[in-house]
């Protein structure tokens, strides 16, 4: 089977993906776009991490078009996307698994104030602060899915209360008001890009956190760094970003209330991602179910 690997990637990251696709997938010819355009109707699917736009059209002969990042929202806004191509989406264990340890990370931090710690060792300062109990921390995370299932699973042995909030679950508002923490893993769809937005962190108690781990379309940066600002948000920890790398003037970089991540909360797994792969290769090779595809309508 000819697949071409597509993306957004550098040449040495490239190496090690095909490695560990051909590792998982012998039987696979692994084909970078300059090859695959050579016999386009040949190839039956491609692997990609954010193509560019356009990058898919020569192969009309697609039959699966297989991410290799969990959000897809890159990908469907590509317009000459091939219609009628079923996508699926990266469901990976360890990557799930590293997003809960992000998370319990900044939850840690936020509860027991280690950020505030930081601040002070950098101002020569030695001050204790009240300790905190885990269950008198509640957590609210935003989306159901692989991500947001695995982050609140993570958290719960730990102490804190959770509470999971989807699209199909009522109204926000109350619980925002109600969580200390609030932790957003929502896809990036029509309906939630800018949700975060100046009356979304109104809505949020006051001296809460928000940790964004989903995408930088969700947030409204000037309405967040104004909640920042009025010192109604105590903190907000950031691995997404409008524009990545972030620009080096965005007011995010020195703010003395944000934590920055390079969008490093959970980096696919080359090893697992390329089994999970090689089993959706298998089965359109096979004619067998594929996992994890995404309804295009929907946007995940
Ligand atoms: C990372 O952000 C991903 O969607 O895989």
């Amino acid at each position: 089977m000819k697949v071409v690997l597509a993306g957004d990637i550098a040449a040495a990251e490239w190496q090690v993906w095909r490695a560990a696709l051909a590792a998982a997938m012998p039987e696979a010819a692994l084909l970078t776009p300059d090859e695959a355009r050579r016999a386009p109707g040949d190839v039956l699917a491609a692997v990609v991490a954010n193509p560019p736009p356009g990058g898919l059209a020569p192969f009309h002969g697609l039959r699966l078009i297989q991410s290799l990042w969990a959000g897809v929202d890159r990908l469907l806004a590509d317009t000459t996307l091939p219609p009628g191509v079923p996508i699926a989406r990266m469901v990976d264990p360890a990557m799930s698994a590293a997003m809960a340890e992000t998370a319990l990370w900044a939850t840690l931090a936020l509860h027991r104030g280690f950020f505030a710690y930081q601040r002070r060792q950098r101002a020569g300062e030695w001050r204790q602060h009240r300790q905190r109990r885990a269950e008198d921390v509640p957590v609210l995370v935003l989306g159901r899915g692989e991500m947001g299932g695995a982050v609140a699973e993570r958290l719960r042995p730990h102490g804190y209360p959770v509470t999971t909030w989807g699209r199909d679950s009522g109204p926000l508002p109350p619980l925002l008001a109600a969580h200390e923490v609030v932790i957003n893993l929502l896809p990036l769809t029509d309906t939630t890009r800018g949700l975060l937005d100046a009356r979304f962190f109104a809505a949020m108690r006051a001296q809460s956190a928000l940790v964004n781990l989903g995408r930088g379309g969700h947030v409204v940066d000037a309405d967040l760094l104004a909640a920042l600002d009025a010192g109604h948000l105590r903190h907000a920890v950031l691995d997404v970003f409008h524009v990545e790398p972030l620009p080096a003037a965005h007011r995010f970089w020195t703010h003395p209330s944000v934590k920055m991540l390079p969008h490093a909360a959970a980096l696919t797994d080359h090893r697992s991602a390329s089994a999970v792969v090689a089993a959706n290769l298998r089965a359109l090779r096979d004619g067998k179910p594929i996992a994890h595809l995404i309804d295009r309508g929907r946007g995940y």
